[in-house]
């Protein structure tokens, strides 16, 4: 039988658990994905499978999950290293360069899965694209001084590319009865900057992650370039392939 979507999260997930070894300090990550791999390792170090594992969370939201699965924790400038990271991503593209970060963790995620050590990406085949930017925004995390300026200076980068737009994540706000939108604020107290591309990402893109990088108020963002050390996909049927 086919296997639903969450079902194949967890196949990938599962099969990126096996790769961690007892006495590891692991990257946690964020997102439904990564869920499944928190519950796993969970598991097994409440069977005591694994012993010594210590992982360092990507996000306030993983951390609570963390807590409550039993794994225990340290900041990250107290790892000595990271060995391992374990995180989903957005996109996937040919080179193994991601899209990461629609929902909104992209800061904590790009410190500590580019910390060094390994970092094994898990997802479902419907992450495969041919370009980074197909399917949904690509995220850059701003500070909220100046966000519209900061909007103006991203929007010049891609000045006059057909389809391109780009503008700031918002949130129903809980005191406006959903009426009312409010900026999406991060873990790290910063806005996000949703950029669209009606086909993907033409060209090179670390000039223009260097392009985006340079903008003063832009913290970060979510391409994720040259960083994955392998993929885990999880095929339709259920099988996986782990793409190098
Ligand atoms: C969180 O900010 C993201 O980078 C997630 O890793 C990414 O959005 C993948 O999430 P899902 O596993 O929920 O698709």
């Amino acid at each position: 039988g086919t296997m639903t979507q969450e079902e194949l999260k967890r196949v990938a997930a599962h099969r990126a658990v096996e790769m961690v070894e007892s006495g590891m300090t692991l990257g946690l990550g964020t997102g439904s994905t990564a869920a499944h791999a928190l519950d796993r390792l969970g598991e097994l170090l409440r069977a005591r499978e694994l012993v010594g594992v210590e992982g360092v969370p990507t996000s306030l939201k993983t951390e609570a999950h963390a807590a409550l699965v039993g794994i225990p924790m340290l900041p990250l400038g107290e790892a000595a290293r990271i060995d391992l990271s374990i995180d989903g991503a957005d996109e996937v593209d040919p080179e193994l360069n991601l899209v990461k970060g629609r929902g909104g963790s992209l800061l904590r995620e790009k410190m500590i899965e580019g910390s060094g050590g390994r970092f094994v990406v898990i997802v479902d085949e419907s992450k495969l694209v041919p370009r980074l930017g197909c399917t949904g925004a690509v995220p850059v995390e701003v500070v909220p001084f100046g966000c519209a300026h900061t909007l103006g200076l991203i929007r010049k980068v891609f000045d006059g590319l057909p389809g391109f737009s780009a503008r700031l994540r918002t949130v129903a706000s809980k005191e406006g009865g959903g009426k009312v939108e409010v900026p999406f604020v991060t873990d790290n107290g910063n806005y996000i900057v949703e950029m669209f591309f009606e086909d993907g990402i033409h060209g090179d893109l670390n000039e223009i992650s260097d392009r985006l990088l340079r903008i003063t108020g832009v913290v970060e963002h979510g391409m994720f370039l040259g960083m994955a050390t392998s993929v885990v996909v999880a095929k339709k049927d259920g099988t996986v392939v782990i793409l190098h």
